[in-house]
């Protein structure tokens, strides 16, 4: 039991069944180089206080130091008593420089150890994350900007509703973005990634993991958000709809069926939310809370089970993101297909309007219009196609200026309200995302 860092009270051994369960090595050893850092500060700090000289803490940085390219190399050699990483470090310092490395753990653990390691490893990877989410944004907004004048089919039940402009699509996706921007950006202050101040409380410090909870549902949340737009494509990009066509660089093809293209790369974006939510098997938000619910205060050895969720969703939320960014910079629209799909039923809004700008109550106006479709539908004909006789059947206020409300280029230019679809608006959005951008 020799090279264990608490085998002194211990005189038998360790089942080798729990030695295995025990290990965090084959994963944690992704934190080596913030373990190394931590300690530096650490030693340096010790040297502050006096618990060690000036030599001894040169022995010890150069020792770390050595550690350190050992691990960048990949030359750094990980054997059976290394329980995690903060043992192999600390194994290979004595190794290197001798019994002086004992005094490196001088009046702290391992569990003060850990927490640092793991936050410190996550403002890293908050940054890439950050990088590579403005870019989808960016992205989102500048095409929306080149396809100003792209109009579609608008949804709400999957069923058609309103005509839009491709750009107020896009830019939906883009807003929902900026706030999970915001988000992660909150749970980077709150981990006090700078370490601007010290924690006030050491057993608050050594135990809490309210940070990676903030960390996976700010990821959870942004995940959705890119399965909502993944389930939009693919729905887009059906033959039945046509709207756009994936680039090969993100599609795959059927081993049997020689005409099929799949949108490979938007399934997996929408399966990925279920992985990162922590779905069967998977460490993620949902493995994490159940880690952590009815743990007693400070360290308990479930807490080993946090790193494997924060660098699974790291490592989706870097391949996703990118992915993402790469579909919606490289899809062709369709913008014929869009144009067909667009009904005059459609816009049976805006012919309610048409009347209440005659003066009729909406509600009313509601009901005529709706009166006009399914006169049409019996007909079996478009409502556009209603004689100016039949439409004053329904109400005397439709006068032969009623023609002008069957233009979608008219219909999406009156909402004009911010937020809206009328090319104004959509500039007026598409200006305010690019300034958050550079805030953000
Ligand atoms: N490998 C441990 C973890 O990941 C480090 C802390 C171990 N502390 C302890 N008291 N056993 O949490």
């Amino acid at each position: 039991e020799g090279n264990k860092l608490w085998g002194g009270r211990f005189s038998g051994s360790t089942d080798p069944i729990m030695e295995m369960l025990n290990a965090s090595i084959s994963y944690d050893q992704r934190l080596a180089e913030v373990d190394i850092q931590g300690s530096m500060a650490y030693a340096k700090a010790l040297e502050k206080s006096g618990i060690l000289s000036k030599m001894e803490l040169e022995k010890i940085l150069g020792g770390l130091d050595k550690i350190s390219e050992e691990w960048s190399k990949g030359v750094f050699g990980v054997i059976q008593t290394d329980e995690d990483i903060h043992t192999a470090n600390e194994r290979r310092l004595k190794e290197l420089i001798g019994d002086v490395a004992g005094k490196l753990h001088t009046g702290r653990s391992r569990n003060d150890q850990v927490v640092t390691d793991l936050k410190l490893f996550m403002k890293n990877s908050l940054s890439i994350i950050s990088t590579h989410l403005l870019r989808l944004i960016e992205t989102l907004v500048e095409r929306a900007a080149i396809e100003i004048d792209v109009i579609l089919p608008g949804y709400t039940h999957l069923q058609k509703a309103q005509p839009i402009r491709w750009s107020q699509f896009l830019l939906s996706h883009a807003v929902a973005l900026t706030r999970d921007s915001e988000r992660l950006g909150e749970v980077k202050r709150r981990i006090n990634l700078d370490f601007a101040s010290i924690s006030l409380n050491s057993m608050d410090a050594v135990s809490e993991r309210d940070f990676v909870v903030e960390f996976l549902s700010a990821a959870t949340l942004l995940m959705i958000h890119l399965s909502k737009m993944a389930e939009d494509l693919i729905i887009y990009s059906t033959s039945e709809f046509g709207f756009l066509t994936l680039s090969d660089a993100y599609s795959t093809g059927s081993s049997l069926m020689p005409q099929k293209k799949n949108p490979d790369s938007l399934e997996l974006i929408r399966s990925k939310a279920g992985r990162v939510c922590g779905f069967w098997g998977c460490p993620g938000l949902a493995a994490i809370l159940m880690v952590l619910k009815g743990l007693p205060s400070t360290y308990n050895k479930d807490l080993q089970e946090d790193k494997e969720a924060v660098f699974d969703v790291i490592d989706t939320l870097n391949a996703v993101l990118q992915v993402a960014t790469g579909v919606i910079s490289t899809l062709q629209i369709n913008k014929e297909s869009m144009e067909r799909a667009l009904s005059p039923e459609m816009l049976a809004t805006d012919l309610a309007h048409y009347l209440v700008r005659k003066g009729m109550p909406f509600r009313q106006a509601h009901v005529a219009s709706g009166k006009a479709v399914q006169l049409a539908e019996t007909k079996g004909i478009t409502v556009n196609h209603l004689s100016l006789e039949e439409m004053q059947n329904i109400s005397p206020l439709f006068g032969s200026d009623v023609a002008q409300v069957f233009s979608v280029l008219s219909s999406v230019e009156q909402y004009t309200a911010a937020g809206g679809t009328a090319k104004s608006s959509v500039s007026a959005q598409i200006e305010q995302l690019r300034e958050l951008l550079k805030r953000l």
